[in-house]
């Protein structure tokens, strides 16, 4: 596997797997690399069973475009030596991990992407500025790397939605996969952030999920009322644990748009804070 700082060399390299005809593969990330992100890169690794030659690029940047003010840029987790054994591991062919500079060499005229609409409800609501940071740097990696398939994980799904909705608008000729959130064993969604959580608040953490599991065996047993569903989970993230929710919704699966009444696919997305810790999750439900 190889490493690079720089968009040249990174270009030099794919520029070569695609002249042998590989069919490069991007897998944005933000680092301290869990199995969620090694399972994009088996994912795609499947693909050469198939005998489609591919070339995994894995991006690994702490966008501070993404983070606001008072949020963890500074303190988010970071381990290069121990990402990139990982990554070498999973089959990755060449790992991006850019400094600031290279991505944003003048910050102060940069141009930003944002999409309109789908970014001011969930996250978009308490995180202002989150997902422009996002669409920015993505639409950079997009640019940068000219990837014919990229993965994202579900468990970021309004960011995967919002980054369907730019691929759209903005004509970017990139085929997205959503990958299956991975979880612990107690069903925790793996994430980085999880490194913040204190051993009760770790404990606490499942039942995000239990909660999200209830919801769905209550539509599946014929409960048509999205704030009864609603109500529901929030009782028992407020009975059993210590955190404090900052959204839980039901919205249709494909653009978030609101539901008066389950019907068709839809996403269960929640936010929970644990002390400063901010978690999400999300399942989909087929009515
Ligand atoms: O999901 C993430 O880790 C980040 O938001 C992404 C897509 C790598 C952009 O910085």
């Amino acid at each position: 596997m190889k490493i690079t700082e720089y968009i040249t060399a990174l270009r030099e390299n794919i520029g070569k797997a695609r002249e042998q005809g590989k069919t490069v593969v991007l897998i944005p990330t933000m680092g301290y690399l869990h199995y969620g992100h090694l399972s994009m890169a088996e994912a795609a690794r499947k693909q050469d069973e198939d005998h489609e030659e591919i070339y995994i690029v894995m991006s690994i940047f702490v966008n501070p475009l993404q983070f606001g003010p008072q949020e963890d840029f500074d303190k988010y987790p970071r381990n290069l030596g121990r990402d990139s054994s990982l990554a070498q591991e999973a089959g990755v062919d060449i790992l991006f991990v850019p400094a600031i500079e290279e991505m944003y060499p003048e910050r102060e005229n940069l141009t930003q992407v944002s999409v309109s609409g789908l970014t001011n409800i969930l996250c978009g609501l308490q995180r202002p500025g989150h997902f422009q940071g996002v669409t920015t740097v993505v639409a950079k990696l997009f640019n940068i790397v000219l990837p014919d398939v990229a993965y994202f994980g579900q468990k970021d799904y309004q960011q995967f939605v919002v980054i369907k909705q730019m691929v759209k608008d903005l004509n970017i000729p990139v085929k997205l996969i959503a990958a299956p959130t991975v979880r612990e064993a107690d069903g925790l969604a793996m994430s980085s952030r999880n490194s913040y959580l204190e051993a009760k608040e770790r404990k606490q953490a499942p039942i995000l999920y239990h909660s999200l599991l209830e919801g769905a065996s209550l539509i599946a047993s014929g409960e048509k009322r999205p704030e009864v569903v609603r109500e529901k989970i929030r009782q028992k993230i407020n009975k059993e644990t210590s955190g404090k929710i900052e959204y839980v919704e039901i919205l249709k699966a494909d653009n978030l748009g609101p539901v008066d009444t389950l019907q068709g696919q839809v996403v269960i997305a929640l936010a929970v804070h644990f002390g400063p810790t901010r978690l999400i999750d999300n399942i989909l439900v087929e009515v």
